[in-house]
């Protein structure tokens, strides 16, 4: 499998690139609008075509990538059945893998940052949006957003998968790449199992974090799969 971890610096956000090396048919996960070229010339230049992007969730930081992608490449996209979106061309569904040549992604239902967050596991990995951070995880506080809801998703469904899987979030804002979830359950200050549910709850109550800067503008334009504000 060709595997890349694309970055976009103002928003410190993940895209994922996954290519099948035999079929060369690719799926980009969380593509960001202002880096649709960047993403064209990482596809052309490991000559795949595109075949699916996949979102984990309604991004509330950037404007997706999605409805740009799909005009120039003719892809379809997947958005989570929870975002309540109809510009997708297929709803994601835990329990409905989606495949791209010899590669199958598994989508797992992980609500707590928002209500319509997935996480995807391919082989020994999972790319884990917003939902799990390496050393943290997303904040709760809008887009229906529980922290009860991550900590039972965090717990009871990434904590289930073996300890060596290899863990890609969604975004880092200190250059790390890559986790575990052995790592995370040893030493994530607010989901390892050194803390309980009640632990963790008072954690994310007490965060006080600003009001995320383009939530206005990014939460309407990602409900019509980025449409209208693309870079
Ligand atoms: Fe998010």
């Amino acid at each position: 499998m060709i595997f890349r971890q694309l970055f976009e610096s103002e928003t410190s956000t993940y895209t994922y690139l996954l290519g099948d090396e035999e079929t060369r048919e690719a799926v980009l996960i969380d593509p960001v609008a202002a880096m649709v070229d960047r993403d064209l010339e990482v596809l052309e230049e490991h000559g795949l075509t595109l075949k699916y992007v996949l979102e984990t969730h309604v991004h509330a930081d950037h404007v997706a990538g999605d409805n740009t992608l799909r005009e120039r490449t003719g892809c379809r996209v997947g958005v989570p059945e929870q975002s309540g979106v109809d510009c997708s061309d297929f709803k994601v569904r835990e329990g409905e893998p989606v495949e791209v040549g010899g590669i199958r992604i598994e989508p797992l239902y992980t609500p707590g940052h928002t209500d319509d967050s997935h996480c995807y596991v391919v082989g020994d990995r999972v790319l884990t949006g917003d939902t799990l951070l390496i050393d943290g995880c997303g904040r709760t506080d809008f887009q229906n957003g529980s922290a009860g809801d991550l900590f039972e998703s965090v717990r009871n469904k990434l904590f289930t998968l073996p300890e060596q899987t290899l863990v890609y979030p969604g975004h880092d804002y200190n250059f790390r790449h890559v986790s575990t979830i052995g790592q995370e359950k040893e030493r994530n200050p607010r989901l390892g199992l050194s803390n309980d549910r009640a632990d963790f709850l008072e954690i994310m109550a007490n965060l006080d974090l600003p009001y995320p800067k383009r939530i206005d503008e990014a939460v309407p334009a990602n409900k019509q799969c980025g449409r209208g504000n693309a870079a």
